[in-house]
């Protein structure tokens, strides 16, 4: 089964009296547990098809299927409940909530959903990470690798089929950001999870099997 397929889609906005395609026609084919890496140059619409991924956002023309779900066409509930239950997001700017506790913020992605996870399975992944001795405290108390493990871990912890990342190492040094790779690589191998994963970075798209290109509204493969 196919974990994410783009059928002919087409984005585009409106610019002044003129209509700029950001996505002309794009095809895109993600196999289960297969991970591609999406580069591209600022604004050639990286972060528009990860949003049409995730049904945060809707094409204008075109068919978005999640393993065989057309998400293109559920109503927007449905997208957002479907997106909890069968997706994980990671974003540059990690997403937590600064009130809560790095627990918390990974127990939080389960709400929506309808899975019951133990706290000792929010440990185990926190130490699969290497988070768990910072459980307890709140992102401002955590580096910015910490929270992007953090992140990491809601996107997990609700076993999704599917992870879709916007530079997940931008704000990372080179470092942490490899550190931050190799969990993430690990964590998609044991699971078979599919990821879709937007980066500028050689060392982000070496743990994928694949690298393509957006240009001009559509994916090729790299060069
Ligand atoms: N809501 C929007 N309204 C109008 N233009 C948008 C909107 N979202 C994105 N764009 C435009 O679409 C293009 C692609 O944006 P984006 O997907 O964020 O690119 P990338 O992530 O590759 O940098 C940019 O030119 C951006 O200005
Ligand atoms: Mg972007």
């Amino acid at each position: 089964m196919t974990a994410l397929a783009f059928r002919s889609v087409t984005r585009q906005y409106s610019a002044g009296s003129s209509q700029v395609h950001v996505l002309d026609q794009l095809e895109l084919d993600v196999a289960e547990g297969q991970r591609i890496a999406i580069m591209g140059a600022s604004g050639s619409g990286k972060s528009t098809l990860l949003h049409l991924a995730a049904g945060m956002d809707l094409p204008d023309e075109g068919r978005i299927e999640v393993f065989g779900t057309a998400v293109s066409e559920l109503d927007e509930p449905e997208r957002t409940r479907f997106r909890a239950s069968r997706m994980g997001l990671v974003f540059q700017d990690y997403n937590l909530i600064d009130s809560l506790t790095a627990f918390e913020n990974i127990e939080l992605a389960l709400w929506l959903t309808d899975q019951a996870v133990s706290k000792s399975e929010v440990v185990a992944l926190a130490g699969e990470l290497g988070i768990e001795p910072v459980l307890d405290r709140r992102p401002g108390q955590l580096s910015g690798g910490e929270q992007q493990r953090v992140a990491i871990a809601r996107a997990l912890i609700h076993k999704p089929n599917l992870i879709l990342a916007d530079e997940p190492t931008g704000s990372l040094d080179q470092d942490t950001a490899n550190d931050v790779l190799h969990v993430l690589q690990q964590s998609l191998q044991d699971r078979q999870c599919a990821m879709v994963m937007v980066t500028h970075s050689d060392a982000a798209a070496a743990i994928c099997d694949q690298i393509q290109v957006l240009d001009h509204g559509r994916l090729v493969p790299a060069a």
